[in-house]
């Protein structure tokens, strides 16, 4: 379809073989019962403050519109990004000391972000998802297969290119859940949105102690259940080959499930995090201090050997954290405790 097409097609029509243009005439302010006008006339209509305001130029409306529906089709048609490596280039610590580090990671990599509080951990990974070309306070560079991103995954398929769960997270809409993940699975142009959504929901409901429902308003969920709620999300919906999972023990979810869903797929994933059984799970940890990269660590054998162990004493204390939280008492025999933190099996594995 050429730009003089697009325009003296009516909306409603255009709707109907591109549902997600929606979004864009949204954007721009567009009444729901204004779809039978041209595009044409929509555009003309519009304030020109409020085109500038959206960074906009009138002229260019048609062309944007046209650059959107072809990103979106390629989105749909196209499996996820396909992506070899993602390049992490140094830039400077909080004293404007350089890293002199260049560090190449690829799908399947796991890689964890260790460091004191308030030294940058959550930078790091901000700087990948906003696939930093200099532009941050760390100065950082990102490169994917070795090259600077191209535009275009700024203009729509960034999304698609690096889920994150953030330390902080608001819900500022106030929809149900059901609500909530049909306009997510909608976004991400799933074909069966119901059965996207059941399968999210129960995902969520496994990782967060406390049920909830799919009629819960998302403004109501606790911590732990939005979190979960996001955890399954991003792994069931999100095709998008890089995760970033900030602090994902402080959520009050079930950590080690929640990491093995994410982590199942081929993805990259960078994971900042404070607890040891999260930091070993990575093949690499980097050290940040005072802003920037002082240590790169290769997990060592004996560290994995010790993990299984902490693994089962972790399984042990999960069965503690639950009583408390079922208002029980912790009347046991700490031997015996200790003497169940290992199946037989597992003692052989260690041997
Ligand atoms: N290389 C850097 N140059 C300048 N400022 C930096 C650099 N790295 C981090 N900062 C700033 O330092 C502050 C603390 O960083 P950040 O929030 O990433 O810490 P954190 O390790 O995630 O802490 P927490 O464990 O509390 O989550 C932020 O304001 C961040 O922008
Ligand atoms: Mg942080």
């Amino acid at each position: 379809m050429t730009d003089l097409d697009l325009l003296h097609t009516p909306i409603s029509d255009l709707l109907l073989k591109h549902p997600y243009a929606k979004d864009f005439f949204t954007l721009l302010g567009l009444p729901s019962t204004s779809c039978h006008t041209t595009v044409k006339v929509f555009f003309d209509s519009l304030d020109q403050d409020h085109i500038e305001n959206l960074g906009l130029v009138r002229d260019e409306l048609c062309s944007r519109l046209h650059d959107f529906i072809v990103q979106m089709e390629k989105l749909k048609t196209g499996k996820a990004p396909t992506l070899q490596s993602i390049t992490l280039c140094g830039g400077r610590n909080k004293d404007g000391h350089p890293e002199n580090i260049s560090l190449e990671l690829r799908p399947g990599d796991v890689v964890s972000v260790v460091g004191p509080t308030g030294s940058g951990k959550s930078r790091l990974l901000a700087d990948v998802e906003c696939l930093a070309q200099g532009d941050t306070p760390s100065g950082r560079r990102v490169l994917l297969d070795g090259q600077p991103p191209d535009e275009s995954l700024w203009l729509g398929g960034e999304q698609r290119l690096v889920a994150q769960l953030s330390q902080n997270m608001n819900f500022v809409m106030d929809v149900s859940v059901r609500e909530f993940l049909t306009l997510h699975a909608e976004s991400r142009l799933v074909d069966d949105i119901d059965a996207a959504v059941t399968q999210i929901f129960s995902t969520a409901v496994l990782l967060a102690g406390e049920p909830f429902t799919l009629d819960t308003p998302v403004t109501a969920l606790s911590g732990g259940q939005s979190r979960a709620l996001m955890i399954a999300d991003v792994a069931c919906l999100s095709a998008s080959p890089i995760v970033l999972i900030d602090e994902i023990e402080n959520a009050g979810v079930d950590r080690r499930q929640a990491l093995d869903l994410l982590v199942k797929q081929e993805k990259i994933v960078l994971l900042a995090t404070h607890d040891p059984l999260l930091a070993l799970l990575g093949q690499r940890r980097l050290v940040i201090r005072n802003g920037g990269i002082a240590d790169i660590i290769d997990t060592s054998d004996s560290e994995r050997t010790l993990l299984r162990k902490l693994n089962s004493f972790d399984r042990k204390f999960s069965e503690l954290r639950d009583r408390v939280r079922h208002g029980q008492r912790l009347d046991f025999d700490l031997d015996v405790f200790l003497a169940e933190c290992l199946s037989p099996a597992e003692q052989g594995q260690l041997e």
